[in-house]
This record gives C-alpha cells, sequence and structure tokens, in this order.
C-alpha cells in the first residue's frame, strides 16, 4: 500500500503549489506518487465540479443549491474519486496526494455551514470507503490573507473575481479556518498544522520535514 496523503487549508492558501512541488519531491526519491484534487479527478467528477463552482455571469443565474444538496455533491465526487483512483492507486504501491479530502466536508459544509458535525462524519466515512489519510498537512492562514491572494490569482488568470465560496463573507472563512483548527487539535497523530505565512520554499520544507517523517515510520 502506498502513503495516503491530504492537503487541507482554506482558499488562497498555496495547497496546489504546495501538492505540485511535494509531489516533484516524492518522485525525485523515487516514489511513484499520483496528486488529484477535491472535487473531481473522474470524468462524473469534474461534471458535478461544474456544477458546484460554477461562476455564474448574472446572479439571476446563480444555481440555489442548499448546504444539504452542496454537502450530497461532495461526496458523490469523493465516492466515485476514491474507489475509481485513489484504492486502485494505493493499491498499486503509489502515494497519492490528495487536495482537500474529507476535512474540508466537515470545515465548510459542517463548522461553516452548520450541518450536524456528527452527520457529516458519517456521510464522510461512507463515501470514503472508510478511507482516511494516512497524514493530513494543514496550511493555516488567516482568512484575510488568504482571500487577498485567491482573488488576486483569479482576477489575473480568468478576469472573473471569485467563485461561490471566494463570494462567501469574511466569517464564513473564518468558520472554515477555525473548523480546520479543531479537526488538527481532535486529531493530533494525523493533522500537522504548517504556518501557510511563509516563503513558498520554506513551507515546502516543512512538509517535507513531515513527509520523511511519516515516511520513516511506516
Ligand atoms: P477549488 O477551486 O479547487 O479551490 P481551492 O484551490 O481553494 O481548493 O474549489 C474547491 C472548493 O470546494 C473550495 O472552496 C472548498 C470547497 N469544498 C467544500 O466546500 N467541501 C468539500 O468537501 C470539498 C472537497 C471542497
Amino acid at each position: 500500500m502506498g502513503l495516503f496523503i491530504t492537503l487541507e487549508g482554506i482558499e488562497g492558501s498555496g495547497k496546489s503549489t504546495q501538492i505540485s512541488k511535494l509531489s516533484e519531491y516524492l518522485t525525485d526519491k523515487g516514489i511513484s506518487t499520483l496528486a488529484v484534487r477535491e472535487p473531481g479527478g473522474t470524468p462524473v467528477g469534474e461534471r458535478v465540479r461544474a456544477i458546484l463552482l460554477e461562476r455564474p455571469e448574472k446572479s439571476s443565474e446563480a444555481l440555489d443549491i442548499t448546504p444539504l444538496t452542496e454537502l450530497f455533491l461532495y461526496e458523490a465526487c469523493r465516492a466515485q474519486l476514491v474507489q475509481d483512483v485513489i484504492i486502485p492507486a494505493l493499491d498499486a504501491g503509489s502515494t497519492v496526494i490528495c487536495d482537500r479530502y474529507v476535512d474540508s466536508t466537515l470545515a465548510y459544509q459542517g463548522y461553516a455551514r452548520s450541518i450536524d458535525l456528527g452527520a457529516v462524519a458519517a456521510i464522510n466515512a461512507r463515501a470514503a470507503s472508510g478511507l482516511m489519510p494516512d497524514v493530513t498537512i494543514l496550511i493555516d492562514l488567516e482568512p484575510e490573507e488568504g482571500l487577498r491572494r485567491a482573488t488576486a490569482r483569479m482576477s489575473g488568470v480568468t478576469g472573473v473575481k471569485e467563485d461561490r465560496f471566494e463570494a462567501e463573507d469574511i466569517l464564513f472563512h473564518k468558520r472554515v479556518r477555525d473548523g480546520f483548527l479543531s479537526i488538527a487539535e481532535f486529531d493530533p497523530g494525523r493533522v500537522y498544522v504548517v504556518d501557510g505565512r511563509g516563503e513558498i520554499a520554506s513551507v515546502h520544507d516543512s512538509i517535507c520535514v513531515i513527509i520523511d517523517k511519516v515516511l520513516e515510520s511506516v
């Protein structure tokens, strides 16, 4: 079995950059590595992702998705990704790095959208077929800074300012961040918190130290 690594954090925390650097680091060590992202990563998952993250031109075209519907759409993506991609890759001995996983659902739909945490945890477990990460890196950042980075990135690349979540107010993102920190507090053996304020290279180094320690222990 390969190692299952997840990266978590608020918008603009730098997960994607860190995932590609970590992926390169592990590949250079001769470890077969697959990077995937949630929601998405399968044909059906990418279609559901388009619904979840659609950026309407006009507010009248916005899909009015209830929190519970949103929860099930994320879980549907996960169920497919775990069965079709993650489990087969781990079984084949690859290390899998997943950009967001069950902790994002607890933080966004549970802590931030206020769906009962026990219910979210139960549906998470079912959609994930009970598969939990060996190690989770939480890149922690103030929501103000994360949103500033995310908005700059999106307006630079696409000319569009924000998606459904980036359009949420700052209090929503504070609840997400605090949710992630609570998860880390409850599960310190799995979730490692890395300060996301540092330079890209120093955040990468901190992540490598953690992953190397986990690799030595398996
Ligand atoms: P994405 O564009 O991939 O953002 P990021 O680069 O920040 O990961 O969009 C994913 C969005 O989906 C992000 O705002 C978090 C949200 N999300 C949930 O609300 N619940 C979930 O279970 C998952 C996996 C993601």
